[in-house]
């Protein structure tokens, strides 16, 4: 009777077996694989740095006088987190003729601000000078101030960020 559906290779306890063991192995799979691609995601996130920053509206700042704006940036890299400050200056020329500054002098790096009686940007760790559009006036840098590409969006003045 049972001799109808005998196999010559593999019985019943043998079948079940297998099949079970392909079942816990797909299941293991299923939840196992999310778990892992959960751990590890963090590790292959690489922090870009380029980023478009809102400085708010451009109405905000006045017609020719370079203005300071600062702001924030959190990077996640890995599990490592970290923030950190930057600076700009928006010079607004007419309209929407604006160019905006980075605050970092392109000697090494200090700080730059802006002395409106000497009608310049500043760098006190070298006494260097720069003019109302970056350019170099006296001092060690070995050139003007970089500028940040902007665009509008809504009224919004942003500037292209680039990290590095
Ligand atoms: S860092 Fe600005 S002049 Fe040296």
């Amino acid at each position: 009777m049972s001799s109808k559906y005998h196999s010559p290779n593999m019985d019943r306890r043998s079948f079940v077996k297998i099949v079970t063991s392909i079942l816990g192995t797909t299941m293991a799979a299923i939840v196992g694989l999310p778990m892992i691609q959960f751990f590890i995601s963090p590790a292959l996130n690489k922090a870009t740095g380029d980023d478009w920053i809102s400085l708010g509206p451009l109405e905000n700042y006045p017609l020719d006088i370079p203005t300071p704006f600062s702001f924030n940036l959190t990077r996640v890299n890995g599990w490592e987190r970290s923030s950190q400050s930057y600076g700009a200056f928006v010079l607004r020329q007419s309209g929407t003729d604006v160019i905006v500054f980075s605050d970092v002098c392109t000697h090494l790096s200090c700080r730059v601000s802006w002395d409106a009686d000497q009608d310049s940007f500043f760098c006190p760790c070298h006494a260097a000078f720069f003019g109302k559009y970056g350019e170099v006036i006296s001092g060690p840098p070995p050139r003007p101030l970089d500028r940040y590409e902007t665009k509008m969006e809504e009224g919004q003045l942003l500037i292209h960020f680039q990290e590095g």
